[in-house]
């Protein structure tokens, strides 16, 4: 357990619609928890040791709610396809190599060791369906400081032959992986059941999921509404589903008692997008990919609008990148393309509002995470923008919205998670 002061200037978003910004503070960290930002140095935490970051910014670390890490190796290239295509050329077979442990190492821990030194604290992950390969990476992900939830894939059907598995088969390799974990004892990597989508499971297996999620009380991450194709699929998959959420709702697998994150939400109606409300679904908006699959632009401002719990994500290597700096610029960018093209009565993002996404939005699935409120586990990046600010000429407001354009990982001086000191 950690417990320390840390002076700074502090930047966080305790609602969306506006920054908290605590200028030259003090902020009192107990066993890894935020107290509070105090003006002056606090005298009745004078045995706490202070570190000193005057005149570095100092902002909640970013949460990326959805990044495949088992296609970390070809991001940034195959992009010219759309979502089913570019799963079957360059997806599927990149993630049937990792059936080679040796392989899932070289790629995870490049992957992680990215992560560790970028602006990522905290990810929900994709692996592949291979269990070991899946136990490889959350090895790494533990040693690295990283707070992770990670998923052993799950498809047995329409998938190539070569990255498939039987319904039992799955069901086996998800329970052995999820025993494995419990052996393991991890502090910070979680498990949480991950079928691919829809069109790539059974109802056998996802009725099998559903077991397996009441009595292992675990998580749930999958994939929504994304392409048109995709989801012209789901219906002839699925035609006694009012909507593709409510294929995952028919199994119980879609919020609720089922803590749950979908991915892209891009197409989705307003009964699906109500059915998440009610349920409690978190979204994992990926407005890179969406670009980059040529998916279209999900409607986050209805989302936020409808009162919808949602966060920001990569999906790298349908993002280019986990770099989630990134990501905030594209949300705001493409919220902005939105009302201008799609739908005049739903105003862009502002830059709080999507910084909140990456903090305190997607930091709501890892409870109280995101923002330097009492109570919430001190996450937090501290950022040398020398470089791009020149410190006085701008505002504390403008040199954020500078770092989300401008920012990288070699800005960020110093990390922590949890209390703990990453580097
Ligand atoms: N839908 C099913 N699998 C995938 C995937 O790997 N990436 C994205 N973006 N969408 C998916
Ligand atoms: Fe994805």
């Amino acid at each position: 357990m950690n417990s320390f002061i840390i002076k700074g200037t502090f930047v966080h978003t305790l609602t969306k619609e506006k920054f908290e910004i605590k200028k030259d503070s003090y902020l009192v960290v107990i066993d890894n928890k935020v107290i509070n930002i105090f003006d002056e140095k606090p005298k009745q935490y004078s045995q706490l040791e202070l570190i000193d970051y005057t005149g570095k910014l100092i902002i909640p670390g970013l949460i990326d709610l959805h990044v495949h890490a088992s296609q970390y190796r070809f991001r940034s290239s195959g992009m010219s396809l759309e979502l089913l295509d570019w799963l079957n050329t360059y997806t599927f077979p990149e993630e049937s190599k990792f059936e080679d442990e040796k392989y899932a190492k070289k790629i995870y821990s490049t992957f992680v060791n990215e992560l560790k030194y970028g602006a990522t604290t905290r990810a929900c992950i994709f692996g592949t369906l291979h269990a070991n390969a899946t136990l490889i990476l959350m090895d790494e992900l533990e040693n690295s400081g990283l707070i992770s939830y990670v998923g052993k894939v799950n498809m047995d059907r329409n998938s190539p032959e070569y990255l498939v598995e039987t319904t039992e088969e799955s069901i086996a390799a998800t329970k052995f992986w999820l025993d494995e974990i419990k052996l393991k004892n991890y502090k910070r990597s979680k498990p949480i059941l991950t079928p691919r989508f829809i069109p790539s499971c059974s109802d056998d297996l996802m009725r099998g999921l559903k077991e397996i999620q009441k009595s292992y009380n675990v998580p749930f991450q999958s994939h929504l509404s994304e392409n048109e194709k995709e989801i012209e699929w789901v219906k002839e998959l699925c035609p006694n589903s009012k909507n593709y959420g409510d294929a995952y709702n028919q199994f119980g697998l879609f919020g609720g008692s089922c803590k749950t994150i979908m991915a892209h939400c891009v197409s989705s109606t307003d009964e699906e997008i109500d059915l998440m409300k009610a349920n409690g679904v978190f979204v994992a908006h990926c407005p890179e990919s969406n670009i980059n699959l040529s998916s279209g632009i999900a409607p986050v401002r209805k989302f936020l609008n409808k009162g919808l719990k949602v966060g920001l994500a990569t999906d790298m290597a349908a993002g280019s990148s986990p770099n989630m700096i990134k990501s905030i610029a594209y949300a705001i960018q493409v919220s902005k393309l939105y009302w201008r093209l799609v739908d005049n009565t739903c105003p862009a993002l502002s830059i709080s509002e999507a910084f909140y996404l990456a903090t305190k939005g997607s930091g709501e699935f890892f409870n109280n995470v995101g923002s330097f409120e009492k109570g919430y586990e001190f996450d937090a990046l501290v950022i040398d923008d020398s470089d791009i600010a020149f410190s006085t000429e701008f505002s504390i407001e403008d040199r954020v919205e500078k770092f989300i354009y401008l920012g990288s990982s070699k800005h960020i001086v110093s990390k922590y998670i949890c209390g703990t000191k990453i580097f």
